[in-house]
């Protein structure tokens, strides 16, 4: 029988009883979990969205960065509307998908075919596993801390600790869930990031084995820095010298420029893996390369070297979705999100500076992400936070939340089409009273 509920519970309060019983820890997804109790959204629209208890809060997270129109876009919201009723998913193809892909292939240069998924997750595993078809080899190397989504090979090392990591000239390679296949972790080197003489000596340990070098460009659980052009050139070098491939997970970073962050770099990855917000707002994935790397999965091949299908892959209704949200993703767009990210950036180390408090800020394109440490880290072993750091984060997320701007819990924002400089000012400014209570601790 159900708990009859107290009068004084908020309908959050009554809707997390009942969450917690029948979810595990009563969330989907654990970067919903708050304390005491998750939001839950009644409505959202533009950059604003609203809970049950009828609170408004300005969003600076954007569904974990996939939003890079807000909520509700119109247009989006009209042209799904009107696929809607034409139906959401055959045992046929679309015209749709044929017509996103054409698009993908014209944003970059290293994009030739695509294949679209279902999340970055899957993104990132495909990309991975046409790497291992192409060249017969197991092995990936990754960056230690980066965040590659759920997969078993992508996901080692993802959460690293001091007890367990290792010397940072042969970083351990941890699992993240227990029960991970000893094999999966054999079968993955980890590279320390942005250090080329380290990673290659690593690299070099197991030349001849390894598939592919996996690189997020700008990787937001490393600390959000940008990989410099030298690791990148390096990893270039070595996976064209060794016969790897080198694969770009652009899952984040492909809202960094039209063409995603690989237009930082002289260097063109041979797969790269994308998600959030090319699904114009609906579950995505998709990876995009060189042809003769992505023909692994041809079907018309005499051997399909990887054999690759998922049942709601390009369904008509993300297919929609993204292909809108991304034409109006054209290039003076990527210029608006990345100019109000750079004023958000300037404003905060203005404000850092004001305070006197021990904290700096990193990033690139339209996110950054604030660390309450005296200067910039410059891999995850130091952008690894000590609890007193988490305290203080703690502290200034709950401050922004109740001040009315939603962040990803690592205090890092993204900035959206639907956001202007009033908005970025607002959330500066209640980010200058947090450091401001953080310097009277
Ligand atoms: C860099 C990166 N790769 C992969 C993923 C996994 O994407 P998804 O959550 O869509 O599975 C994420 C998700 O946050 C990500 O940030």
């Amino acid at each position: 029988m159900t708990a009859r509920p107290q009068f004084h519970m908020t309908t959050s309060e009554v809707l997390y009883d009942r969450a917690k019983r029948v979810l595990p820890g009563g969330v989907s997804r654990n970067t919903v979990l708050r304390s005491p109790h998750p939001l839950y959204v009644e409505h959202a629209e533009g950059c604003r969205v609203t809970d049950i208890e009828g609170v408004e809060r300005i969003d600076f997270a954007n569904n974990m960065a996939s939003l890079i129109h807000g909520h509700a876009h119109p247009m989006v919201t009209d042209a799904v509307a009107a696929q809607l009723r034409k139906g959401t998913g055959f045992t046929l193809a679309t015209e749709v998908e044929v017509r996103y892909a054409e698009h993908l292939v014209d944003r970059s240069a290293s994009f030739e075919k695509v294949r679209f998924v279902n999340s970055g997750t899957e993104a990132v595993m495909a990309a991975l596993k046409a790497a291992r078809a192409y060249t017969g080899r197991a092995k990936i190397a990754k960056v230690e801390g980066a965040y590659h989504g759920a997969y078993d090979y992508a996901e080692v090392s993802q959460t690293s600790t001091p007890a367990n990591w290792g010397k940072d000239d042969s970083p351990v390679s941890v699992p993240v869930a227990y029960g991970t296949p000893p094999k999966a972790l054999e079968d993955v080197v980890v590279i320390p990031f942005n250090d080329p003489a380290k990673a290659r000596s690593i690299l070099d340990r197991h030349r001849g084995e390894v598939a592919c070098v996996l690189i997020d460009p700008l990787p937001h659980r490393v600390g959000l820095l940008p990989a410099t052009s030298p690791f990148v050139q390096m990893l270039r070098d070595w996976t064209t010298r060794h016969d790897a491939l080198l694969v770009f997970d652009e899952v984040i970073t492909f809202r960094s420029e039209y063409g995603g962050a690989q237009e930082w770099y002289d260097v063109r990855p041979d797969v790269t893996a994308m998600g959030k917000i090319i699904g114009g707002g609906f579950p995505v994935g998709a990876l995009a390369g060189r042809s003769e790397v992505m023909d692994v999965m041809n079907p018309l091949a005499s051997d399909v070297r990887f054999p690759h299908s998922g049942t709601f892959s390009a369904n008509p209704v993300t297919m929609t979705a993204g292909l809108t949200a991304m034409e109006l993703f054209d290039r003076p767009a990527v210029h608006r999100v990345n100019a109000l990210a750079e004023r958000a950036r300037n404003g905060i180390e203005e404000a850092i500076a004001e305070s006197g408090v021990a904290a700096c800020v990193s990033g690139g394109g339209s996110m950054l992400r604030l660390h309450m440490k005296p200067e910039l880290p410059t891999n995850y072993r130091e952008a690894f936070s000590s609890p007193e750091e988490k305290r203080r984060l703690g502290i200034m997320l709950d401050h922004l939340f109740d001040s009315g701007f939603i962040m990803i819990n690592t205090c890092s924002l993204t900035t959206s089409t639907v956001m202007g400089e009033a908005e970025v000012d607002g959330l500066v400014e209640a980010m200058r009273d947090g450091f401001r209570k953080i310097a009277r601790l």
